[in-house]
């Protein structure tokens, strides 16, 4: 009896010990193709939809800020999200902010600190880039299709996956149920003949375009960073274009990659200095713009 009671408070102590309820999560801007005042920067509104429905609140990580800035921040937020978009990878506000808390998550989850990062399709692509040191990519013919995910053997023990009910599973190997908007991806081949991606990233999913077998899914070995060539946020959140899945699968495929990476940052305790520094961080405090009729977002945060 007592042994088990105070195996119980053992182990109640150390889950509410080690998880954060409260995690913030970065989601970084971008470029806007054609700048208009106050109109320079962007997120489309799915990308916080997405986290915030797994119980995260979001803060905008502004392009063009300094090293001392972004310190601050990366030491105030619990993960980062780089989204998918058109700009450059090689040279933009994009590429220098996400290339800083990249290299800032590694000096920190080498330190036994835990921060993670995911990319979203351009994310995916900058984070191959960044993890290379190179660029990477090839040509492939994948701009509006939804595919269904050809699991390799590693998904058995893979982070992202191991909470996705059997069913699940099934559907997302036999059904189109992830959506791709891309030009550009990292072929089988070229993953396999690169040492510095083949030691970093464990490939879970790959996809074909008929010629160019891609990889569509990865999470690296040794740290929480995290790829997926697909768009996991469309699903439940864009309606703009016919070829995004909504199906009960499609949808639940959003909420549980959502709550993966959510899970993520909730295992470290990074925080605003003060409740007020907090506050004016948020992406509360920004209106999202109704752009349905004339992109291929439903909803538009402008920075
Ligand atoms: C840009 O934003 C500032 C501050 O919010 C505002 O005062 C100004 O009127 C805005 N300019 C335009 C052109 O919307
Ligand atoms: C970022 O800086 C570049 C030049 O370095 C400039 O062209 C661009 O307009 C800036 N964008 C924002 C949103 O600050
Ligand atoms: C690209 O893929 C689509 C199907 O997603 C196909 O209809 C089209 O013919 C392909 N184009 C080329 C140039 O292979
Ligand atoms: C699925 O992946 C395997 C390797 O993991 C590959 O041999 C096979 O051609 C792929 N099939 C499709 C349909 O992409």
């Amino acid at each position: 009896m007592f042994f088990s009671l105070l195996f119980v408070s053992l182990l109640s102590f150390c889950s509410s010990a080690a998880r954060n309820d409260e995690p913030i999560i970065g989601v970084l801007t971008q470029e806007v193709f054609s700048p208009k005042p106050n109109q320079s920067a962007y997120i489309a509104a799915s990308y916080v939809k997405f986290l915030e429905s797994a119980g995260a609140r979001v803060v905008p990580v502004m392009i063009n800020q300094t090293l001392e800035k972004y310190k601050t921040l990366f030491n105030s937020i619990n993960g980062i999200l780089y989204p998918g978009g058109g700009v450059s990878i090689i040279s933009s506000g994009y590429q220098r902010a996400a290339k800083t808390f990249y290299e800032l998550a590694i000096e920190a989850n080498k330190r036994g600190d835990y921060f993670p990062v995911w990319g979203t399709c351009l994310g995916f692509e900058q984070l191959m880039s960044l993890s290379s040191g190179k660029n990477v990519l090839v040509h492939t013919n994948t701009s509006g299709v939804a595919l269904p995910l050809n699991f390799t053997t590693g998904v058995k023990d893979s982070r992202i996956f191991k909470t996705f009910p059997t069913e699940l599973m099934a559907a997302l190997s036999s059904e189109p149920l992830t959506e791709n908007s891309h030009q550009w991806s990292l072929g089988i081949d070229t993953y396999n003949t690169n040492e510095e991606l083949r030691k970093f990233y464990k490939v879970l999913s790959t996809n074909t375009d008929g010629n160019t077998e891609f990889v569509s899914t990865v999470e690296a070995y040794d740290y929480p960073i995290y790829g997926t060539q697909w768009h996991p946020e469309k699903n439940a959140f864009e309606w703009s274009r016919s070829y995004i899945p909504h199906s009960p699968a499609a949808v639940k495929t959003t909420f549980y990659v959502a709550e993966f990476f959510v899970g993520e940052a909730r295992r470290n305790f990074h925080r605003f200095e003060s409740k007020e520094e907090e506050n004016k961080a948020l992406i509360y405090n920004y209106n999202p713009v109704y752009t349905g009729t004339t992109s291929s977002f439903e909803q538009i945060y402008y920075f």
